[in-house]
This record gives C-alpha cells, structure tokens and sequence, in this order.
C-alpha cells in the first residue's frame, strides 16, 4: 500500500549508530508530489476532526502542522525539553537509537480535549507514548497517532494499541 510513497523515502544504513536502518524521509518531503498526497492521505485516515494535532519535535511538526491545516485545527508543539518558553510538564522515554526527553506547556490544551499525536516514524514506540502521556497528564484524550511509516518489528504499533490509542500509518 502507498508503493508510490514509499519509493521517495531514503535508507542509510548505520545512522546515527552501526545497525540502524535508517529511514529518511527528507527525500519524501521535498517532493511537491509527495508531500501533498502524503498530508492529503494521512488528512483522509481521520474519521473524526480533533481539537488539535500534536506534531512532535523535529521531523513530526512538518507533517503535524500541515496535517493540522488539512483537518481545520491546531497545533500543539511537543518539544524536546528545555526548549519551551512556558511552564511545562516533561517525559523520559527510550527509542531505537537512545533515550531523550519531551515536553509541552502544561496549559496548551483544555481538559477533555481530543488529540491526535503525529509523527514522521513509529519505531519502538517510546516517543509516541511519551507524547500520548503529556497529553493525558494535561486532561486532554489522546483521539489516535498517525505516521508516515511504521516499523512493525519494533513493536511500536501494538504498545500504543495496549495504550487504547489507535495507530495507522501509511506505509511499513
Ligand atoms: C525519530 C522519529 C520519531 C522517533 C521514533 O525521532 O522522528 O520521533 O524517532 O522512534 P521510537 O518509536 O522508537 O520512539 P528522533 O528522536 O530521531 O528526533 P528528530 O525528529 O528530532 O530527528
Ligand atoms: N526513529 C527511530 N528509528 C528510526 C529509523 N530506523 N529511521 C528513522 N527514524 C527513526
């Protein structure tokens, strides 16, 4: 499925570390094309407009905020930590490739908001949960995660389902 998309994201093998395959999509977004069918596709996968996407620093603001104008709502900036200006809430997590920390102003969504958390890549999951956990901790409802890609093997996918978040991606 999404063959055509697919065929405009690049593998380097061994980045950051040896034994990483590592899925660029930055060929992806500078093709006007793919771009575009990529939001579009993603926009058509949202039954339901929430009241917010949230785009997770870096690769996730790109399609976050044009996902965001697709559907007609805002976009809340889930940060690595120590970047946001405001007063935040903050979450440890691991990833294929090492560990790190995300953040969001505590006050950027209204209790009983639904979100929905985008991202360019789903691996293991640990950055998509992180974001999904700010979001509850704030009072709002995660309304499921969409990305470009899915790495099944690295279980992502089903620890986010056994969060009751529901996940779709365009391509594995
Ligand atoms: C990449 C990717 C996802 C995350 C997925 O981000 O954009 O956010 O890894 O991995 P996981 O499912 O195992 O958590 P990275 O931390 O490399 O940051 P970047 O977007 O700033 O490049
Ligand atoms: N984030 C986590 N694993 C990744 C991979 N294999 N390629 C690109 N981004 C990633």
């Amino acid at each position: 499925m999404n063959d055509d998309l697919k065929a405009l994201v690049r593998t380097i093998p061994d980045h950051p570390r040896p034994g990483i395959l590592f899925r660029d999509v930055t060929t992806l977004l500078l093709d006007p094309w793919g771009l575009r069918q990529s939001v579009e596709r993603m926009a058509a996968s949202v039954p339901t407009r929430p009241d917010l996407v949230a785009g997770i620093e870096a690769r996730g603001f790109t399609l976050g905020a044009a996902l965001a104008v697709a559907l007609g709502c805002g976009l809340l900036l889930i940060r690595k930590d120590g970047k946001l200006p405001g007063e935040t809430i903050a979450e440890d997590y691991a990833l294929e490739y090492g560990t790190d920390r995300l953040a969001m102003h505590v006050d950027a969504c209204a209790p009983g908001a639904r979100v929905l958390v985008v991202d360019d890549l789903l691996a293991t999951g640990g950055t998509a949960l992180a974001a999904a956990r700010l979001v509850r901790r704030a009072g709002a409802a995660v309304g499921g995660a969409r990305f470009l890609i899915d790495l099944p093997d690295l279980g992502g996918g089903d620890r986010l389902r056994a969060e009751g978040i529901a996940v779709e991606a365009l391509m594995t």
